[in-house]
């Protein structure tokens, strides 16, 4: 008798459904797995037959054969313990041959038959709802992830047992519904404080207006505890939230990384990443001998901080110069392949030198011309390029500091960066972006058309200062920005040349 019960492996941040079957036929006691299972599935022939056991069932003393198919896709993982036990103890007639078959199974079992959390729920939970499944069956600790897809019946399940009452139409599981309580996430708005903490440099706060409503690349460059790091953790509160579909493309990436489960708290607001400098090229955009993601696509729709950029290892830099322009990472390993989507906005801090007062009013820089060029020379040309917004962040002046007014705060920022949001959702309907800053050639010559006067702009900003093209593409691209925010359909030249500011590092710093 052969039973089939569904479950699902985990590629990337997507789920392919795994079919497991079961074939209980007289002969030696045996229990075969085939199906390209790797180490972690193949164990779980030992938790599945103690886990029957100490559930009060009897595990067949006959030859049981599971195969996993498709046969070409590499299982991997603990998920399929609770599968391949339902399968078992459907082929041996204790769940009816085809109550199972709506469902969408996975859990670690222990050996005592309780149902251990997973990764990839979300994954599996959006598998079944495109493949039309009734529901999914999962552990109680991965209920929250999977009632997000809301369309599916969720039922969560604690032991081996309940499932097997539960499919004898004994003890029914309840469907579990999504408690709104789940999104206390750590991520989200209201926790990094807000942009009236920080007092004076209305500049830099402008520049970061900017920088969220374009979605362009950020650097900041200033002297110690000229709050550089704490403008930047105040960055996503002047994001526009999440739509729900954003949501469900970041928890993805969470849950396959197991840190969506309700231990960690559902993911609402948009992601702040900020890993420490030490962090390796696998660690930053993803790898592994199972290819997992990185920090970059945990940033996916949210900001990825480098505070220190010239700590960074160049080659970890290097790497990133790819997905930055893609948005997506795609990462080859011993015959795997997955994809990860990482469309973030990069901000990063650094000091102008190595002891940091280089242009501070103090005069206390004591580096050389020789160290400067060697501390900025740690950030590649390319890399640079590819960051539009260049700003200065001086230390805030003290009678700023001492100011009891507080100033603008994150809400109002907020509703100006969401409107031009939107211009540009409607300008780029068509073009399959949704921001300024990705704006190739093409379509920034049909966007951001320029008079007489914005064109001396320009050429007096590439000569004087010595701009690329591509730094004067890229001002471009700022500028229409800035003309967004202003509800200005043309570019004006007050907006080119507020862009061309934010060119701090092409200038000559000393
Ligand atoms: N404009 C400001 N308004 C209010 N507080 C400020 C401001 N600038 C700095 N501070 C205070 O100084 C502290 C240090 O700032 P922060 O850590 O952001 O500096 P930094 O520029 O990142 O320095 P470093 O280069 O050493 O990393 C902040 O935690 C804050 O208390
Ligand atoms: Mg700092």
């Amino acid at each position: 008798m052969i039973a089939k019960v569904n479950s699902c492996a985990v590629n990337g941040i997507d789920a392919i459904v795994v079919e497991v079957e079961v074939d209980i036929s007289f002969g030696l006691p045996v229990f075969n797995m085939v199906g390209l299972a790797e180490a972690a599935v193949r164990e779980s022939k030992e938790r599945v037959r103690s886990a029957i056991k100490n559930s009060g069932y009897t595990f067949p003393m006959d030859r049981v054969t599971i195969n996993l198919a498709p046969a070409d896709v590499k299982k991997e993982g603990t998920g399929l313990d609770l599968a391949v036990a339902a399968g078992i103890l459907s082929a041996s007639g204790l769940i009816p041959m085809d109550a199972s078959k709506n469902y969408l199974m996975a859990g670690e079992l222990s050996l005592d038959g309780r149902v251990k959390p997973v990764k990839g729920v979300l994954p599996l939970a959006l598998a079944a709802r495109e493949n039309q499944y009734k529901g999914v069956m999962i552990p109680v600790e991965n209920a929250q992830e999977a009632a997000m897809v809301r369309e599916i019946e969720v039922l969560p399940v604690g032991r081996l047992s309940q499932l097997v009452d539960h499919f004898a139409g004994q003890n029914l599981i309840p469907p579990f519904s999504l408690d709104p309580g789940f999104f206390r996430n750590a991520a989200g708005r209201g926790f990094e404080g807000d942009f009236s903490d920080v007092k004076g440099q209305i500049h830099v706060k402008r520049a970061m207006e900017v920088a969220a409503a374009g979605q362009h690349h950020l650097l900041m460059t200033g002297p110690p505890g000229s709050g550089k790091s704490m403008l930047a953790r105040r960055l996503t509160t002047i994001l526009p939230m999440l739509s729900f579909e954003e949501i469900l493309e970041v928890t993805k990436v969470y849950s396959v990384m197991g840190m969506a489960s309700a231990r960690h708290g559902g993911i609402q607001g948009r992601p702040f990443r900020s890993p420490h400098h030490t962090i390796s090229d696998a660690g930053l955009v993803g790898g592994g001998s199972k290819p997992v993601p990185g920090e970059i696509s945990l940033a996916h729709n949210g900001i990825l901080f480098l505070d220190e950029l010239p700590e960074f290892r160049r080659n970890v830099l290097e790497v990133l110069r790819q997905p930055l322009e893609d948005g997506r990472v795609s990462i080859s390993r011993a015959g795997v392949k997955a994809v990860f989507p990482c469309r973030f906005m990069l901000v990063a801090a650094m000091n102008p030198c190595p002891c940091g007062f280089l242009s501070d009013p103090s005069g206390k820089c004591s580096c050389t011309s020789h160290q400067v060029q060697k501390y900025r020379s740690k950030i590649s040309g390319p890399l640079l390029d590819r960051i539009d917004i260049q700003v200065e962040v001086p230390r805030v002046k003290f009678q700023d500091f001492m100011s009891k007014e507080s100033g603008e705060p994150s809400s109002r920022i907020r509703a100006r960066v969401e409107k031009a949001f939107e211009l540009q959702s409607k300008r780029f309907l068509s073009h399959g972006i949704f921001s300024n800053s990705q704006m190739g050639s093409r379509l920034r010559e049909k966007f951001c058309p320029m008079d007489t006067g914005c064109r001396r702009i320009l050429e007096q900003a590439s000569k004087g200062l010595g701009l690329s093209a591509r730094a004067c593409h890229s001002a471009l691209k700022v500028a229409r920005t800035i003309a967004d925010l202003d509800y200005s359909s043309k570019i004006k030249t007050h907006h080119l040349a507020e862009a061309i500011q934010y060119r701090s590092f092409d200038r000559d710093p000393m």
